[in-house]
């Protein structure tokens, strides 16, 4: 697929560690795209890093600059959206989303986001137990969000290009970006 032609963005939502920064990276180059990241927006738009919002003001104020920034990015035509776990638990954030385009949900099994979650300790949520029982508990509370996606992908034994690909394909098949 060369040029993606179309104002449908391309959402990726899925749990903290299913690798949806570096598919949205990776697919926003392959497509040619833009790629906007929820939590780098909310990182610039506040100077503060996620850890800090949560530190200095808690969830509820992370929660609210996540939604001005996930309306934000809905509202772009024809990029990549890869969104931070918890932005879809909203209702409303994923209404929104879902408007704006096609929703490509990222999984992975509690033990392969516990080993990619203990690499990076940049998850407030996941700061003092990273469990597999942990991320199983959340993973069951957040299903019915992620179970929307148009298509679902579990990352656990892929490679990020298989990802991509994947994506690619269905967006082929799916004639997506074809006007
Ligand atoms: C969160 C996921 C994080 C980040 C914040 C909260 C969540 O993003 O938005 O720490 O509630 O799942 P990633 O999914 O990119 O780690």
């Amino acid at each position: 697929m060369g040029n993606w032609d179309s104002p449908q963005n391309i959402v990726l939502i899925g749990f903290m560690g299913t690798g949806k920064s570096s598919v949205g990276k990776k697919l926003a180059q392959r497509l040619g795209l833009r790629l906007i990241d929820t939590d780098t927006e909310i990182e610039s738009s506040t100077g503060l890093t996620i850890p800090e919002i949560f530190q200095r003001d808690g969830v509820v104020r992370f929660r609210s600059e996540e939604s001005l920034v996930v309306k934000k990015a809905a509202s772009w035509r024809g990029v990549v959206i890869s969104t931070g776990g918890g932005a879809v638990l909203n209702p409303e954030n994923l209404a929104v989303l879902r408007r704006s385009g096609i929703i490509v949900t990222l999984t992975a099994s509690p033990a392969v986001i516990c080993a990619r979650t203990i690499r990076k300790g940049n998850r407030p949520l996941l700061k003092d137990d990273n469990s597999p029982e942990k991320i199983q508990k959340l993973l069951a509370e957040r299903d019915y969000a992620y179970r929307q996606g148009d298509l679902i992908i579990d990352t656990s034994d892929k490679s990020l290009d298989e990802v991509v690909q994947t994506i690619i394909e269905f967006l082929e098949e799916k004639r997506y970006g074809k006007n």
